[in-house]
């Protein structure tokens, strides 16, 4: 259960009571929710919390989910290195994601 002080965008550090309070405002679609808190532009470009504001505007509005539309989105879909915007290359494998640099211990970030 959600309460008023849950995360629902952990990248930007948005409650439930943050996107509350734009859907009081008029908000209707994650788009409109991402101008007004920032919510969706974090790192994982709403990976993970396009679908729990889709489900608060559809429980403050009792509009159904299928008329509720995706995020917009945006290039590049994953995060790259800016090296990777200065090559000439066009190829896919010279692509370098932030990610591949991530190394984990015992299934956590080090
Ligand atoms: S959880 Fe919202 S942008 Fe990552």
């Amino acid at each position: 259960m959600l309460d008023k002080t849950t995360i629902i965008c952990r990248c930007e550090e948005i409650s439930y009571e943050e996107i509350e309070e734009v859907i009081d405002q008029g908000a209707r679609t994650f788009d409109d929710v991402k101008r007004l808190t920032r919510c969706g532009m974090g790192p994982c470009q709403a990976k993970i919390c396009t679908n729990l504001v889709a489900n608060i505007i559809h429980e403050q509005t009792g509009r159904p989910l299928h008329k509720i539309p995706l995020p917009r989105m945006r290039m590049p879909l994953s995060p790259i290195k800016l090296e990777t915007l200065t090559t000439d290359s066009t190829s896919f494998s010279a692509v370098k994601s932030v990610l591949d640099e991530v190394e984990l211990e015992d299934g956590k970030v080090r």
